[in-house]
């Protein structure tokens, strides 16, 4: 039997967001989601993925994933600590700290479980944890379960940050305090002044922790925003996702090599849950080795991004302050985000609507992900559709 409290719950709640224009449909995609996908039997130019370098349909990694299958199988078995763990866990977790220049690398089964991790592992009731307003849900669930106290600072406002910090250690409450940060922020595609806060967390002597989920295979030529400023050295944790740009599925984080030990035997995702696939780390292995080896992809995705970019300002679209290839198209009211996505769709673009709680209410947008697998041809179509549609709708 059904709670009837539960059904009311859910009935009321359900009804309320689909009122408020908060509810997300789902669509599903047919086939692979490349540059170009297939929904209910028709092709749109994909602009919403996270596939920055397009490697998730890349032949050279299908072709290590399929070959692992048959060496390995189709699953790791068991936790790592209890059954062992596969060569293909250590060579990706190798691989990766070569990439980021650090001594060493976890890896976890996503980018989500990384934050829920590795903040907890670390921090606990008696510390404090300063926590840029924007930073994504993962790392505010990370913070939350640390049971630490969380004190948010302006976005990238570093004169708020020097203060909290400056606040939490005068009051002698805190055994630790750490400073964390998104390196890109997704839905505005910003980034961190990391600078600033690697002289602030020097200032008052706390860890510092990045999530680059967005800027691996972006900035710093692809090794992230870490790379780009130069500052491997003054980052305690880089935390990464294996599954945007490197096109796979998998989170790790970067560190110290006491710092990824201590994760080993502390942090409650790698203890409690199976590793990612033989597949899956070995295509990301691989993934990695492309990146090492050459930066044309990275530059292909930068070169799309411009273009789409100044395509879309030309146009008299507001897309806000980007300074990566993420481009949102900033409508405002959540409704009518959410209706120019659908026609953008209907005309095919599919680029989807991003609404409260993901960005902040008011802020609603479209937002536009190039990847490095786009043609030209591809992102002048889009470009097209993009005026017609802002047109129609009065927005440009
Ligand atoms: C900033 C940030 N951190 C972490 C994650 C989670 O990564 P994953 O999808 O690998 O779980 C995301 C994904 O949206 C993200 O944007």
């Amino acid at each position: 039997m059904t709670s009837k409290a539960l059904q009311s719950f859910l009935d009321e709640n359900i009804a309320d967001l689909k009122e408020r224009g908060l509810y997300n449909e789902i669509d599903p995609v047919e086939g692979a989601n490349g540059p170009v996908i297939t929904i209910n039997g028709k092709k749109l130019i994909n602009l919403s993925s996270n596939n920055y370098l397009g490697l998730a349909t890349d032949d050279r990694l299908k072709k290590v994933a399929k070959e692992v299958v048959d060496t390995h199988g189709v699953g790791a078995g068991a936790v790592r600590t209890i059954n062992g763990t596969l060569d293909l866990h250590l060579e990706l977790e190798k691989k990766l700290a070569e990439f980021k220049g650090t001594e060493a690398v976890i890896s976890y089964q996503s980018g989500f479980n990384c934050n829920m991790a590795a903040i907890s592992a670390v921090m606990d009731k008696h510390d404090a944890i300063l926590s840029d307003e924007l930073n994504h849900a993962s790392i505010i669930d990370g913070c939350r379960l640390s049971k630490a106290r969380i004190i948010r600072f302006n976005h990238s406002d570093m004169d708020d940050l020097r203060q909290k910090a400056k606040e939490a250690v005068e009051s002698g409450n805190y055994n630790k305090i750490m400073v964390i940060t998104d390196g890109v922020f997704s839905m505005d595609g910003d980034v961190a002044d990391l600078p600033g806060i690697v002289k602030v967390a020097e200032e008052f002597d706390l860890i510092t922790y990045v999530d680059d989920a967005h800027g691996s295979g972006v900035l710093g030529k692809g090794a992230g925003t870490v790379k780009h400023f130069g500052l491997q050295d003054k980052i305690d944790f880089q935390m990464g996702t294996l599954s945007k740009a490197i096109g796979v599925i998998g989170g790790y984080v970067a560190g110290k090599e006491n710092l990824i030990d201590w994760l080993k035997v502390r942090s409650r995702p790698f203890l409690f849950s199976t590793a990612v696939t033989p597949a899956d780390a070995a295509a990301a292995t691989k993934a990695i080795e492309l990146l090492m080896e050459s930066t044309a992809l990275n530059e292909k995705l930068w070169e799309n991004g411009d273009y789409l970019k100044a395509g879309l300002k030309k146009l008299g679209f507001d897309i806000g302050d980007s300074e990566t290839p993420i481009t949102p198209c900033i409508i405002g009211e959540e409704k009518a985000a959410q209706e120019f996505s659908k026609k953008l769709i209907e005309a095919g673009v599919y680029a989807k609507s991003i609404v409260f709680p993901t960005v902040p209410r008011g802020t609603g947008r479209v937002r536009n992900m190039p990847t490095a697998a786009h043609t030209k041809a591809m992102l002048d179509d889009a470009l097209a559709i993009y005026e017609k549609t802002g047109k129609e709708m009065g927005l440009i």
